[in-house]
This record gives C-alpha cells, structure tokens and sequence, in this order.
C-alpha cells in the first residue's frame, strides 16, 4: 500500500497510544508470557520487537538476558524509553536494524525466539518460523504472532487493499507450518473481535488527534487518507473474516 508519506512516520504516528502494538490485549500478551516458564539466565531474542512491551514483561517475569530487534526509527525510541524506565537496560539489549540481517552469537543458543507480527522480515510464516527455529536451542521456545483468514476474504476487500489471499493462512494452517518445520505447539493465544477493535480503533484516534495538532504538517493529509482507507477496510471486511493469533511452539 502507497502511504504517500515515510512509512516509519505513518506508523509510528498511528501507533502513538499502543503499548503492545499487535491486536492481542496486554492482559493476554501477560498471561502468555506467564506460560513461557523461561530458565533462570535464559536467552532470549525478538524480532521486531515494537516498544520492547513484550521483553520487558518476559524480564520482568523471569531473570532472563534479552536481545529486541526494531528497524523504526521511531518505535526504537519508544522500546528505550520503555526498557529504562521499567530499569531493565541492564538486561534488555535493544538493536536498531534489519531483523532479517541479525545472527545470533551461537547458532541454537536461544531459549526463546520470537517474531510477532511482522513475518515478512523472513519472508512469511513458514520462513519466520524456520530461522527462529535454527536459532533457537533444543528444548527451546519458538512465538510467532501471525494473523489467520478466519473466513476466505471478499474478492472485494483483497481488491480494495490489494492483499493477496495467499498471504495469510488459516488458524489450524498456521499451526501446520510450525509442525512441517519440526516443532511442537504448546499454545495459542487468539485475539478477540474487542481486541482487534481497540487496536484498530487507537490509530484511528491516534491519526485524527495528530492531523488537529499539525495541522501545519504537510504529511497530514496522506496520513489521514491512508488512516481512513484503512479503517474503511477494517469496518468492512477485515473485522469478519482476519483473525490474530500467538503461536507458541517447542523444538524438540
Ligand atoms: C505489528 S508491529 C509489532 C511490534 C511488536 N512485535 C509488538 O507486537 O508489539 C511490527 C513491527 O515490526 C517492525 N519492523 C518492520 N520491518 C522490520 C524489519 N525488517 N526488521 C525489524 N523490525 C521491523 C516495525 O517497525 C514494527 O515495530
């Protein structure tokens, strides 16, 4: 999609009041992270790791050593500001780069590995969950955040977004793709129709509230048409037939 601005700019504007900046509630994001049961040292890394939301609850869950990958320019300001507030800098590291070109130390050194929402940074779901796997020890934990067509998409809606119906899976597919690369599910976390609603919902106030503030910013105008298109889709379409969904796996 042609944001007609910088693209960093657009989301880091429309996810101003997001804390976790996927569609899962922070409440579910807490309660998975409770699962994770994580060892005492541990290692962990995310890829693309937003406002490092999910690191610091893991930290502040477990003493665990984490690394946060963010290319935003703007969203890795926020993950800094979150992490030394909460005074997790010691234990949280935060690296502004391509997800797709960070390595870890040691291959298979992780105790958990994580992508959440942005499977494109490996190609797709099956790419995302196979290099999180070769980084990860056996024993270890493997979290993809993916979203799922809960219903095959309107030729309308693919029309008007442009998406191709390929890009997502189902569900039960989105769980396949982790067994075909060799790892166990333990879990899924789904968001709910009020969770999708309050992360859509928050950038459209976020884009309104922005564009009344700047109404001198030249960017304003294509930051309010894309905000619009979107939630016109979401309305639409997208809230019926797109699901969201943490998927928790062990390598064996
Ligand atoms: C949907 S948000 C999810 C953020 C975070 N995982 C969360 O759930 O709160 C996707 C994130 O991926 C980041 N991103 C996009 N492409 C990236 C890349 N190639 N490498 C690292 N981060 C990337 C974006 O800046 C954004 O913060």
């Amino acid at each position: 999609m042609d944001l007609g601005m910088d693209m960093w700019k657009y989301f880091g504007i429309t996810h101003t009041d997001h804390t976790v900046m996927n569609p899962l509630s922070l409440e579910k994001t807490q309660e998975l992270v409770g699962l994770l049961r994580l060892p005492e040292g541990g290692r962990v890394l995310d890829v693309a790791c937003g406002k490092a939301e999910f690191l610091c609850l893991a930290a502040e869950a477990y003493r665990v050593m984490a690394t946060g990958i963010e290319l935003s320019p703007y969203t890795i300001e926020a993950a800094r500001k979150n992490v030394e507030t909460r005074g997790l800098a010691d234990r949280i590291e935060l690296l502004h780069m391509d997800g797709g070109e960070y390595k870890p130390k040691a291959p298979e050194s992780l105790d958990l590995a994580s992508c959440i929402g942005a499977s494109w940074v490996f190609q797709n779901h099956r790419g995302t969950l196979a290099a999180l796997t070769k980084m990860t020890r056996p024993g270890g934990l493997v979290l993809a955040g993916e979203p799922f067509w809960m219903t095959d998409p309107d030729p309308e809606y693919l029309k008007f977004t442009g998406d191709d119906p390929n890009m997502f899976g189902s569900h039960a597919g989105n769980v396949t793709v982790g067994e075909d690369v060799g790892l166990a599910l333990l879990y899924t976390q789904v968001a709910s129709p009020d969770d999708w609603d309050r992360y859509e919902g928050l950038q459209w106030q976020a884009a309104e509230r922005y564009a009344a503030d700047h109404p001198d910013d030249p960017d304003v105008e294509a930051l309010l048409r894309s905000a619009r298109r979107s939630r016109d889709a979401y309305l639409r379409w997208g809230r019926n037939c797109l699901g969201w969904a943490l998927y928790l796996f062990r390598k064996p």
